[in-house]
């Protein structure tokens, strides 16, 4: 029998050691390195012979005559979760759903298992529901299709027989954190089972061409192992954003291997499951004071399209010797490296002051061209005047104060009339490109004049710097 062995297993990012350690040197985070004893008790029996591929033969073929036929897509049923597979899921492949317990994950996947475009079986695997549990989740959300089978079983040998037996044409396992491999001794929910039942089910989903959806927690303190260990294993990976409190729900690919990555799509949480949203900016923008300090509103690029959100900025005396800088929705190092610039260059006296910058409704915006406004909304904070509420501000700040040019200008721009913005403060250095897409879009008027007389364009106000962008802004006479 294989001798077995003791390891220490990071929950978080999958690092193995010998001994255990408080900090995993890895991920760096703090105490997540779980004791996994390892020893193999059966023989290699299920696991293909490592000279077979996928589909069990040794065949060696030049790329023009492997077959694509089988390659087909078909449509979740939900517009916005295909436009994040990049076009509805692909026959075998993995798909990593994560996010935090309670954030809405069973809950989509039971809608999709409603939904999914597909003839045939849908199994969905629950361990972590019982099956009237589910079929009362399945009640609230209107869901009657006899198409779907239920399982509560939790080995792995025991799913990939009832896979084998029944060969759905959609499985959903919720989630890999209760399954186990009867193979190996370690809990349900360590690393080692996450990743070998994991990769029992990479082999499945290619073997039968098999779309698999398996469900990830996300949880904070490691003791489960989290998507992170299993990102590299699976096809796409998708995650929740979001607040959990909050009724909006946002998701986004982190990898694909079958369409882009970084499309964010959105969802309302009502008591009937999770609905799509189409237009997020208006209803990001919408409840936002009007022309109250400290409040911007800036276009960012999600995926392929622009979302407009608000930036809040407030300021307060601090009562710390070191000044709080607290970002929700930013990078707090950008936000002080912002806050240099433009202490820098107004000598605010910032250091004796707390700065709140918040993105409202919870999504998170690592782009550049978000700098002017949170610079901006900050000003406007500090001298306590607002910026007119029908303007939009895009731009990347440098370290000198020179505000540097944006890209996807088309994406930004196209919707801000629908929205009613009437000014958009935006880079110099991107004036030929909007000359140009201001003469693409008044042909395009032009030729079908009516329907799309709406798109007329804001008055452009193109900034070079960062104390023009305030002079601007704040002159009296706007
Ligand atoms: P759930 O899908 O169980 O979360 P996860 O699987 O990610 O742990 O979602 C649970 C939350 O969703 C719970 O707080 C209640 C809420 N919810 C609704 O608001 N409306 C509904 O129709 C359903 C089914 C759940
Ligand atoms: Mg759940």
């Amino acid at each position: 029998m294989a001798k077995s062995k003791t390891l220490f297993v990071c929950g978080s990012c999958g690092y193995e050691a010998q001994g255990w350690m408080g900090r995993c040197p890895s991920c760096k985070e703090w105490n997540t390195l779980v004791e996994e004893k390892i020893h193999p008790t059966g023989d290699k029996a299920g696991k293909p012979s490592a000279h077979l591929n996928w589909s069990g033969d040794s065949g060696v073929r030049s790329l023009s005559e492997v077959s694509s036929d089988h390659q087909i897509r078909f449509s979740s049923g939900i517009g916005e979760f295909d436009r994040v597979l990049g076009g509805g899921f692909v026959s075998g492949a993995l798909v990593l759903v994560g996010g935090e317990p309670g954030i809405g994950k069973s809950t989509l996947l039971l809608q999709i298992c409603d939904r999914v475009h597909r003839d045939g079986k849908i199994l969905y695997v629950s361990g972590e529901e019982s099956q009237t549990q589910i079929r009362m989740r399945a009640e609230r959300l209107d869901i009657r299709t006899p198409s779907i089978l239920l399982s509560s079983l939790t080995s792995f040998e025991d799913i990939s027989l009832i896979i084998r037996e029944h060969e759905p044409s959609l499985c959903v396992i919720d989630s890999i954190q209760t399954l186990y491999s009867e193979e190996l001794s370690s809990a349900p929910g360590s690393v080692s089972q996450a990743r070998e039942v994991t990769a029992g089910l990479l082999r499945i989903a290619k073997s039968m061409m098999i779309p698999i959806v398996i469900v990830g927690h996300v949880t904070k303190d490691g003791a489960l192992a989290g998507p992170k260990v299993l990102e590299h294993m699976v096809d796409t990976v998708i995650y929740f954003e979001g607040e959990e409190s909050g009724a909006y729900r946002m998701i986004r690919a982190v990898k694909n291997r079958f369409g882009a990555t970084g499309e964010l799509a959105f969802f309302e949480m009502t008591d009937k499951g999770l609905t799509e949203i189409d237009d997020a900016s208006s209803l990001l923008l919408s409840g936002r004071p009007i022309n109250a300090p400290g409040s911007v509103i800036t276009a960012t690029i999600e995926g392929s399209r622009s979302v407009f959100v608000e930036i809040q900025a407030l300021l307060s005396p601090t009562s710390f010797s070191v000044p709080q800088r607290m970002a929700q929705g930013l990078d707090r190092v950008r936000l002080g490296m912002l806050l240099a610039i433009l202490e820098k260059k107004f000598s605010l006296g910032l250091m004796n002051t707390d700065a709140y910058v918040n993105v409202v409704g919870g999504l998170r915006i690592d782009e550049r061209s978000s700098d002017l406004a949170v610079l901006t909304a900050v000003y406007s904070a500090f001298r306590d005047i607002p910026i007119r509420s029908d303007t939009l501000v895009f731009g990347e700040v440098g370290l000198t104060g020179e505000i540097r040019p944006v890209n996807f200008l088309e994406k930004r721009i196209i919707e801000s009339r629908s929205l009613g913005f009437q000014y958009c403060v935006l880079p110099s250095a991107n004036k030929q490109i909007i000359e140009k897409i201001s003469k693409k879009i008044s042909s395009n008027t032009r030729d079908k004049s009516a329907e799309n007389a709406i798109i007329a364009l804001p008055e452009f106000i193109f900034v070079d710097s960062l104390s023009e962008a305030i002079d601007v802004l704040f002159s009296s006479d706007r």
